[in-house]
């Protein structure tokens, strides 16, 4: 059987690190391509170079050309600036926007039948502004920011509670940002919900620092954001596309009603297979946190009136 095959575009450290672990997992041949001439080439090589110790099936190339990446079952866009610190999400509306109408039209010209996931900054608006460009139905293009702020939230819930983190099923929904929503009640130790288990001052500290997660990281590196975690999760909601496992992750998909929330991308749990979206899964949520979440979605809001003005 051959490998599926996965079109990574923007071969900096999240497509790079992306790419290893889709291919040390053995999920996925992958074409690594990016506008800086000689970069998907040689991470490509070095990644190759790799394979005889490491001893993965898969194959990687790298190119600057999109008839390579042709037919590919999964495309993700991790091209655009990372941020710098005490920069936002959002100061990279402008030139990150740019990046991805430059991508999207010869991703989905090569690969029309693809699955598109976005990566780049600021995530929800250009997961939406992805979408709205590929002309693709709202199911085949979405975008990595809830499972990140899960994995970060369910590590620090393993720290406070001393939990292995297999144990830890943790819950963050809505932007991808400042404006994130984690759900302390549905984020669970062994079934048992965090809100149950520590004080909530300390369940408050826990929250605060999972949505200062990128900035702390973006603070300690000085050049670059974080992309091991962010790597990681790519590769994990790639597998669970390519395999059609129908595995449910928090994903940025388009919401159309659900939640009470129409016309804006951000991420709720849903179920993933070949099609991309499977299906999005409404949660029985409390009045506040339904609240926390359409307050979450005006701030998306906001974001994609900027995206609009700074077009227009
Ligand atoms: N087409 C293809 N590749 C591009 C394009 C383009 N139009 N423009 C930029 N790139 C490439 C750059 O050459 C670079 O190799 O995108 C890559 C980005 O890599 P990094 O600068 O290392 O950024 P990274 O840390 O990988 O983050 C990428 O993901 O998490 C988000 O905020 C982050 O938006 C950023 C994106």
């Amino acid at each position: 059987m051959p490998y599926p095959k996965v079109t990574i575009v923007g071969a900096g450290q999240v497509g790079a690190t992306a790419a290893l672990t889709l291919l040390t997992r053995d999920i996925a041949d992958v074409v690594l391509i990016d506008v800086a001439e000689g970069m998907a080439q040689g991470k490509a090589l070095d990644l190759m170079h790799a394979r005889s110790v490491l001893r993965f099936g898969p194959t990687v190339t790298g190119t600057n050309d999109y008839a390579q990446t042709a037919g590919s079952d999964v495309v993700v866009v991790t091209a655009g600036l990372p941020r710098k610190p005490g920069m936002t999400r959002d100061h990279l509306i402008t030139v990150n926007s740019g990046i991805v109408a430059s991508v999207i039209g010869a991703a989905v010209a090569a690969s029309p039948d693809a699955v598109f996931l976005c990566v780049t900054n600021p995530l929800d608006v250009m997961t939406n502004f992805a979408w709205r460009l590929s002309q693709l139905p709202a199911d085949r293009v979405l975008g990595m920011g809830g499972l990140l702020d899960s994995t970060r939230f369910a590590y620090l819930i393993a720290e406070a509670t001393g939990a292995a983190v297999a144990d830890v099923e943790a819950l963050v929904m809505g932007a991808h940002g400042d404006a994130m929503v984690p759900i302390p009640r549905l984020s669970t130790v062994r079934g048992r919900p965090l809100t149950e288990m520590l004080p909530e001052a300390e369940v408050a500290e826990i929250v605060r620092r999972t949505v200062a997660g990128g900035a702390e990281v973006v603070a300690l590196l000085k050049t670059g954001s974080a992309f091991y975690a962010p790597g990681a999760c790519v590769a994990s909601m790639v597998g669970a596309i390519v395999s059609d496992s129908g595995a449910t992750m928090p994903s940025c998909v388009l919401l159309e009603g659900e939640y009470g929330i129409s016309g804006v991308h951000m991420s709720v749990p849903a179920r993933l297979g070949r099609g991309g979206v499977l299906k999005v899964v409404e949660l029985d949520l409390t009045p506040p946190e339904r609240d926390a979440l359409r307050d979450s979605a005006s701030q998306i809001r906001e974001q994609l009136a900027a995206l609009e003005a700074a077009l227009a």
